[in-house]
């Protein structure tokens, strides 16, 4: 896994300026921010925030907050490993500020991504997994788990790039960072559903 060593001089500037005083371990963004999150709590109705990157979110988030926390999600590895924040993997600030324009800390917090996503460039962003796709490829050598019913066997980290139909197939897709986590040959179903990795040979 990536140490804090190979997180680059940006990221690290970014995460000093987003989150001054980031404690190492699972520890959700924090309490540098609590202005903004007290305005939330406390004047319950009244209470809408302007979205900020560096805003305290756990106050509103409270079940991803509790991720970063938990040494079995994804989210809490990337703490650990990278000192990763919130905003570090949710950057689309443009539409994230959209979305929360009227966000109170009473609304009902959503259960997936509708607006935004977590793209792979997000992900291999210098300093994070920024790799080669050999290197990719090496992670999952062994990982025989994608084999269809006829025994094509295809590496995980082949699958991104194999078609043009795998377009929209993101790495959260099969790594989940706030649940439990998914299973990778769960994610072909959808499309590949007669139970064999091909298409166009049936129909
Ligand atoms: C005042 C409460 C509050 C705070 C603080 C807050 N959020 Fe939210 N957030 C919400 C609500 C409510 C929604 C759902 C809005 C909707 O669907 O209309 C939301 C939606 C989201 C979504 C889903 C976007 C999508 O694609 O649909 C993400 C991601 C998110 N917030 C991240 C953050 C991050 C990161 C922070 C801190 C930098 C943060 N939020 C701070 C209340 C909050
Ligand atoms: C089709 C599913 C799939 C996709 C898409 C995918 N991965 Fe993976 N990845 C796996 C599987 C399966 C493993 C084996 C270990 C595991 O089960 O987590 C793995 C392992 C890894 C590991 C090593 C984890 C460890 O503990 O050693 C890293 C890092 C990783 N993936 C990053 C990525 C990134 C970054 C992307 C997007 C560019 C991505 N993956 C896309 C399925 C996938
Ligand atoms: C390591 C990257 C990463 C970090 C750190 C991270 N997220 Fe996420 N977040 C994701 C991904 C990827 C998804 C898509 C669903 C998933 O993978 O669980 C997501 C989904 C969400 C959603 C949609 C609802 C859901 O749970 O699926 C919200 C809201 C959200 N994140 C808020 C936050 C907040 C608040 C924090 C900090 C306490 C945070 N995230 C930290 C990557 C991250
Ligand atoms: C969003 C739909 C979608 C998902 C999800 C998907 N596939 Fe595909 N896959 C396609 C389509 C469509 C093709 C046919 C080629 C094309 O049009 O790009 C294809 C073709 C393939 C091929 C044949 C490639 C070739 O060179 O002919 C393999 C192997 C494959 N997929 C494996 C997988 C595996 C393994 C998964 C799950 C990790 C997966 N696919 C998930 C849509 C999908
Ligand atoms: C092993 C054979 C087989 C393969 C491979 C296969 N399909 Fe199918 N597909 C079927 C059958 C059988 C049906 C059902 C046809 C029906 O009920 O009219 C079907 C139905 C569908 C339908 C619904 C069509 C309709 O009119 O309702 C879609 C969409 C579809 N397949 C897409 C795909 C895609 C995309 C792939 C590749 C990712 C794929 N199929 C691969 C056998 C296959």
């Amino acid at each position: 896994m990536r140490g804090t060593t190979l997180v680059s001089k940006g990221v690290i500037a970014l995460l000093v300026a987003a989150f001054a005083g980031a404690a190492l371990g699972c520890s959700p963004q924090g309490p540098s921010q609590e202005s903004a999150g007290d305005r939330g709590q406390n004047q319950e109705s009244a209470a809408q925030v302007v979205w900020s990157p560096d805003m305290d979110c756990t106050t509103c988030h409270t079940e991803e907050a509790a991720t970063m926390e938990d040494g079995s999600m994804g989210a809490c590895v990337h703490v650990q490993e990278a000192q990763t924040e919130c905003s570090t993997c949710h950057v689309d600030s443009a539409t994230l500020s959209e979305v929360h324009q009227d966000a109170t800390a009473t609304d009902v917090m959503p259960k997936k991504l509708k607006e935004s996503s977590v793209e792979p460039a997000t992900c291999q962003a210098a300093g994070c997994h920024d790799v080669s796709a050999d290197d990719m490829l090496a992670l999952t050598a062994d990982v025989t788990e994608l084999t269809d019913s006829q025994g094509t066997q295809v590496n995980p980290h082949e699958v991104m790039g194999l078609t043009a139909g795998h377009a929209d197939i993101l790495c959260s897709d099969c790594h989940s960072m706030h649940k439990a986590k998914a299973n990778a040959a769960d994610t072909c179903v959808s499309c590949h559903h007669a139970g064999v990795y091909e298409c166009n040979t049936c129909h």
